[in-house]
């Protein structure tokens, strides 16, 4: 039986955990998919329960799970405390050894026109950003401060980069077949050995094409042909600041899906967005990207192909039909419930076309 430990957390998480659940249990019979959900504190509800934020009990029980569903954590309720939520999301990431982080972006035809760029660009833009989570210069060692000199240390190691790219090829063969790797290597030897690796690692996956970028070209690529891009494959830093100017392209935040995977162990699911205090309980958060978080799941850890395909043409077809929530129209929107259940309606109405 597939155990997935479901985390609602603070703000929002708890109704768009309810819409992923509600869409999961609404398909899952039809397509023969088992699993065992496990509802656990986490973030800032589990400080008040338990004081802190990742109790040593959840802890022992994702050594059993498969998979972690997570909707988001944070209020300013703990801006003063000694411990705050965000502490539980960053030892959560550590004690899973999560080395990879991706982020799919895909600008539906409806939403053009929420996109700060000229709807011809965005159009028809997919793209899944690969980036490497546990090493570069955000943990490179010497590492040094003082007010006369300062300096970091982008170290990468053959093993970190062909296990980063490997992954990007994995997501690109079960997508359009196209990896970009990202890096700087006219200037930066760790750059030279990542495309060094990133060709080397292309020789085992024929059919996907690989291309490269400079980071600052990319940069400038990203914005003027977004839709050009299947998947991109980068370092810490430079998919830092890449996945958040690729946020901007499909125009809320409560649209964007993430997944981090480690090696071997079970990976997390999560929305990019946070706990949206300032709309909590209010029944109008948008579900999405915690939609699309759990379908990534079902694709990525449980192989459920069909399923996950179903889940994100149906929030297409539904978005395409004009059905929004509050953050994409102000005016004419539907509730998180209503929306959700507008996706499984839906969801029934062309699962046809979808089991084998
Ligand atoms: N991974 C996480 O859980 C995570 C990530 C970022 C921030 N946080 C925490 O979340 C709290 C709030 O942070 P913030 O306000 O800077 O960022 P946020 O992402 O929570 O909200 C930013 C804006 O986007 C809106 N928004 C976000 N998600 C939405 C959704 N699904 N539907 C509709 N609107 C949505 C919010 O209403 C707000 O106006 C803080 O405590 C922060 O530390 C948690």
């Amino acid at each position: 039986m597939n155990k997935i430990i479901c985390l609602k957390g603070d703000g929002i998480g708890p109704e768009i955990m309810d819409s992923s659940i509600k869409v999961l249990r609404s398909i899952s019979k039809d397509f023969n998919f088992e699993y065992e959900l496990l509802f656990e504190d986490f973030g800032g509800v589990s400080i008040d329960k338990h004081g802190e934020p990742f109790t040593n009990d959840l802890k022992e029980k994702l050594n059993n799970a498969d998979a972690v569903l997570l909707a988001c954590i944070g209020s300013s309720k703990y801006d003063s405390a000694p411990v705050r939520p965000e502490q539980g999301l960053l030892e959560l990431r550590k004690y899973l050894n999560l080395y990879a982080n991706i982020r799919p972006l895909k600008v539906s035809d409806s939403l053009l026109s929420l996109s700060p760029l000229k709807p011809e660009i965005v159009k028809g833009s997919d793209l899944v950003i690969v980036r490497e989570l546990s090493s570069g210069i955000y943990f490179g060692e010497p590492r040094f401060y003082s007010d006369e000199e300062a300096y970091d240390t982008m170290r990468y190691n053959k093993k970190e980069i062909t296990r980063i790219v490997d992954y990007a090829f994995k997501i690109a063969s079960k997508r359009n077949k196209k990896v970009t790797s990202v890096d700087k290597a006219n200037v930066l030897a760790s750059s030279k050995l990542f495309r060094k690796i990133s060709i080397d690692v292309s020789k085992n996956y024929p059919d996907v094409t690989l291309e490269h970028r400079y980071v600052d070209a990319m940069a400038m690529e990203l914005i003027t042909k977004p839709s050009s891009f299947d998947v991109i494959v980068t370092s810490n830093l430079f998919g830092d600041i890449l996945s958040d100017e690729a946020s901007v392209l499909g125009g809320s935040l409560g649209l964007l899906a993430s997944s981090s995977f480690s090696e071997t162990g079970i990976s997390l699911y999560e929305p990019a967005h946070g706990s949206a205090p300032d709309i909590a309980g209010l029944n109008i958060a948008n579900p999405i990207a915690m939609i699309s978080s759990m379908s990534m799941m079902l694709r990525y850890s449980f192989d459920q192909d069909n399923l996950s395909n179903l889940i994100d043409d149906c929030i297409d077809r539904v978005l395409n039909e004009g059905y929004y929530t509050k953050d994409l129209d102000n005016e004419n929107y539907l509730s998180t419930t209503d929306w959700t259940n507008k996706l499984i309606e839906k969801i029934q109405e062309v699962k046809h076309e979808y089991i084998i």
